[in-house]
């Protein structure tokens, strides 16, 4: 399957970029392809309608999005709730006139140096998405103390965090495949 990740912060040191290049490695070792969207692909102006039109690494997000089969968010939790950046991106393709949301399969993730890891951020996510008809897979991936718990490549170290990536990146592939069939 083609996939798409998004996410990470703006900062080159973010912990969610790194655990985005983790899940990517795992699932092109698993034989999918990948296309992420990180870093400089996120850094895009703020939204305005007065705009003469969308700039192009939002159409590029958007000619991404709608190639693919499912779509991983790898997103920082920002006071319990979606970066800015994330929800910008989010809100300049949802202006375009060919939406990729309706049916995308997504499966939330996230890193934090908190205790939660990120996972109070997914119910705002889930909310947006759900507005635009995407298919939020029910589980998600958090990565608590990520600081410490993601080694050099973004592996998770703790055994809790690993199984549960392992238990949930099968079964949102599962769940993807069975909505594209
Ligand atoms: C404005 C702001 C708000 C934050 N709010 C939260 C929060 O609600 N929950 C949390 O776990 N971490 C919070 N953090 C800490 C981030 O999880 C931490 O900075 C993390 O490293 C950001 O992700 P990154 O490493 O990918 O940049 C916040 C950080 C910033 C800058």
């Amino acid at each position: 399957m083609r996939l798409v990740l998004v996410g990470g912060s703006l900062r080159k040191a973010s912990l969610n970029t790194k655990f985005l290049r983790h899940l990517a490695k795992t699932l092109e070792g698993r034989g999918h392809s990948v296309v992420p969207f990180t870093g400089e692909a996120l850094r895009l102006p703020l939204y305005d309608a007065d705009l003469p039109g969308a700039p192009a690494a939002v159409t590029a997000l958007q000619a991404g999005l709608l190639e693919a089969g499912a779509l991983v968010i790898v997103s920082p939790e920002y006071n319990a709730g979606i970066p800015g950046h994330l929800k910008n991106a989010v809100d300049w393709v949802s202006t375009l006139e060919k939406s990729p949301w309706g049916g995308l399969p997504v499966l939330l993730c996230s890193a934090s140096p908190g205790a939660f890891g990120g996972a109070r951020g997914m119910l705002s996510w889930r909310a947006t998405l759900a507005n635009m008809g995407a298919f939020v897979f029910p589980g998600s991936v958090n990565v608590p103390h990520a600081d410490k718990n993601l080694d050099e490549e973004g592996a998770p170290t703790e055994a809790r965090t690993v199984s549960s990536l392992n238990h949930t990146l099968d079964a949102f592939l599962d769940f993807a495949a069975k909505l594209r069939a």
